[in-house]
């Protein structure tokens, strides 16, 4: 369609902004592919399309782990920040910058937005009780206390939920609380807080938010949210903090998730002063620029109810859309460090080429917030069957007979018009497909038309052809209709494996593979010599990277205070009457339905049943499992445990399971076993 060129729309898209303190993962991967996807799909179709993000560089965890390597934060954050962006670039997410929330440009709009919200009146302030650590000097967040928990008395449990029993609770009523960073017992004390009063947004989030700006699973989600009411946001934390300081107000800090957002108009801001770009047509509030978020679904309440509020009282324009993922499983469960499936980007590249990861996203993406499967067999298999045995194999079939018969040009007319054209029509539908975030469905036509060009070749066999006399014309026509499809081809992918496009473009000696250039037909045009644009996977390069991320992790395992199970390292507890025991109904229970449950990162809600009946347990499990893997899996549960309510609800019962460092490991039955029957 040439008029996209012709009206191009102006869009910004980011991607969220990762932690300056760890390493990007497959996790993290997903995010930053789908979204340069989307982006080079609008940047070949003509669009002006800027791509910005940034490290999320401040916090506490920041500064705690420069302390603990000994450096400076701002060493600390340079170093991370120069290898994401080579894992970046090795994955071919291509940014038009990358910028950090450590910057003067986050600093200038974090207090920009900040005393714009104060002045309006959208700012309080308020004493808050919050736990203290004598020894550091530091506030402590939930996260950084530890100790016994007060219903089920497992030790070294975290501030706000047993991982044990599942229960949450509040520091304060921790028994033996220690702070996790010195060791000190800690104390109350009290400081002024700055507060967001979000509140005063609930008209309008209810109706931005209803408004086509989020899909529609994130918009019910959020209706569940305002159903039970907004909560001023606490904004600030005391110094020491790794941060910026709040305007008029000494020793207190922007917490890190204020300016984190800010940080997408100061990564934009520093492209637009160094390419002279109009930064205020995409940000000032009636602006008819596009911009676009890309996070996943861990985040929404930041993005769609604090971003889309502070914009709005601070006189920017709001978001066009946020678009949200869900996460990455590896075979079907969380990734795991113990399974070696949580593998880093950096590992993953010393073993596999990058574009079959960006293909294998590709082919399983669409635009709703699921979980996406990374399954290693059907990986390697797709990627071989598809983008080997498909795509490339049309090239290096029709390769060959070009340089032999044609002297390297293609025939200078076209046998199979029609053919072609059906090939360059079809990039209508995938456009939209590629525009509504419909990658899979995008990648499902392209490899139809791939079978299509196939099929024509397998038909004329031009190897047979080629064997006759006075067929070299012939056996030049059906090649260079075969590359002609190829090429269409390599249109539809670039978005998706750049690298293998840009060595098509080299082998076809093309200017461009933008969308436009479709429509011209390769018609006595030279081509040069073939070279394989992709090679096989092989599945002991897929063993290897499995055993090299157990090994990566080893060290940091053991740094890290790893979970401890309800039995780990606990002695025999003492001796009970067999009268005790009965007393305990275990029952077989089929997991029916698991979900994670919003705020809780360490519980899943499951759905057991009992053959007959249901029941709801809240589970401490989410470390290791997938909701999907455990649908209708049979279990364990004890059936006649009083209800307990939960901050997420009420649990009405408690499934077995057992823990160590490595992981947790639920209970499950022999075959066989039915819902509902005792265990004894
Ligand atoms: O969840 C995270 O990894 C955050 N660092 C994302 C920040 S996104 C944006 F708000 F900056
Ligand atoms: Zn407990």
């Amino acid at each position: 369609m040439s008029n996209t060129a012709r009206h191009p729309r102006q869009i910004l898209v980011t991607s969220a902004l990762p932690y300056a303190n760890g390493s990007i993962h497959l996790g993290h991967l997903l995010e930053y592919i789908q979204t340069d996807i989307w982006v080079r799909f609008q940047k070949s179709r003509g669009h002006q399309c800027y791509y910005v993000c940034a490290d999320d560089a401040h916090g506490t965890a920041i500064m705690l782990r420069a302390e603990q390597e000994g450096i400076s934060s701002e060493a600390l954050i340079e170093r991370v920040s120069r290898e994401h962006q080579a894992d970046f670039a090795t994955f071919g997410v291509a940014f038009d910058n990358y910028h950090s929330t450590h910057s003067e440009e986050n600093r200038y709009f974090s207090e920009l937005i900040y005393t714009r919200l104060r002045d309006k009146g959208h700012i309080a302030t308020r004493d808050i009780e919050q736990m203290y650590d004598p020894v550091k000097g530091l506030f402590l967040a939930d996260r950084f206390i530890k100790g016994t928990c007060p219903k089920c008395r497992t030790a070294d449990q975290y501030g706000d939920n047993c991982e044990a029993c599942g229960a949450t609770y509040t520091p304060a009523e921790l028994i033996d609380p220690v702070s996790a960073i010195s060791g000190a017992t800690p104390e109350v004390r009290s400081s002024t807080h700055f507060f967001f009063k979000l509140p005063d947004f609930a008209d309008f989030l209810k109706q931005w938010t209803r408004g086509g700006h989020v899909q529609s699973q994130i918009s019910n989600k959020l209706q569940e949210w305002f159903e039970s009411g907004l909560n001023e946001w606490d904004i600030s934390r005391d110094a020491p903090y790794f941060g910026f300081e709040i305007p008029d107000a000494p020793g207190k800090y922007f917490y890190v998730w204020l300016d984190a957002p800010i940080g997408y108009l100061a990564s934009f801001k520093n492209l637009c002063e160094r390419e002279g770009i109009d930064f205020d047509a995409y940000w000032r509030a009636d602006s008819d620029a596009e911009v676009y978020h890309f996070i996943g679904k861990d985040i929404v309440y930041f993005h769609a109810l604090f971003w889309p509020a502070m914009l709005e009282g601070a006189e920017f324009r709001t978001p066009t859309a946020v678009n949200c993922h869900g996460f990455v499983t590896v075979n079907g469960a969380k990734m795991s460090k113990s399974r070696g499936t949580f593998i880093k980007a950096a590992t993953y590249a010393n073993y596999l080429n990058p574009e079959y990861l960006r293909y294998y996203f590709a082919a399983k993406l669409t635009s709703r917030v699921d979980d996406l499967d990374l399954n290693l067999d059907d990986f390697s298999a797709r990627v071989n069957s598809d983008l080997v045995g498909k795509v490339v194999n049309i090239a290096s079939r029709c390769a060959g007979f070009v340089k032999k018969l044609g002297g390297g040009k293609l025939s200078a007319h076209c046998t199979e018009p029609e053919l072609v054209a059906h090939f360059i029509a079809a990039g209508d539908e995938i456009a939209e497909q590629y525009e509504a975030r419909e990658f899979g469905r995008a990648m499902r036509l392209v490899m139809e038309l791939a079978d299509q060009a196939n099929t024509y070749i397998a038909e004329q066999e031009p190897w047979v052809l080629a064997k006759q006399e006075g067929q070299e014309q012939q056996v030049l026509d059906i090649c260079s209709v075969g590359i002609n499809l190829f090429r269409q081809l390599m249109v539809y992918l670039a978005p998706v494996v750049p690298a293998m496009a840009e060595g098509a473009r080299e082998f076809m000696k093309l200017q461009s593979l933008d969308w436009e250039s479709r429509h011209d037909i390769l018609l006595g045009h030279e081509i040069a010599k073939f070279k394989p644009l992709m090679t096989r996977i092989e599945s002991d390069r897929i063993d290897a990277m499995i055993e090299a991320s157990k090994e990566d992790l080893v060290e940091e395992q053991k740094l890290k205070d790893a979970p401890k199970g309800p039995l780990a390292d606990a002695p025999i507890a003492d001796e009970i009457a067999f009268d005790d025991f009965i007393k305990v109904d275990l029952r077989i229970a089929r997991i029916a339905k698991a979900d994670y449950v919003e705020g809780a990162d360490k519980l899943l809600k499951l759905t057991l049943d009992l053959g007959g009946e249901t029941r709801t347990v809240f589970s401490g499990i989410r470390a290791a499992y997938a909701p999907e893997a455990l649908e209708g899996r049979l279990t364990v549960m004890v059936a006649n445990l009083a209800p307990r309510k939960m901050r997420f609800g009420v649990s009405e019962g408690m499934v077995l399971a057992s823990a160590n460092d490595e992981g947790i490991y639920l209970l499950s039955p022999d075959a066989g076993a039915e819902p509902g029957q005792r265990v004894t």
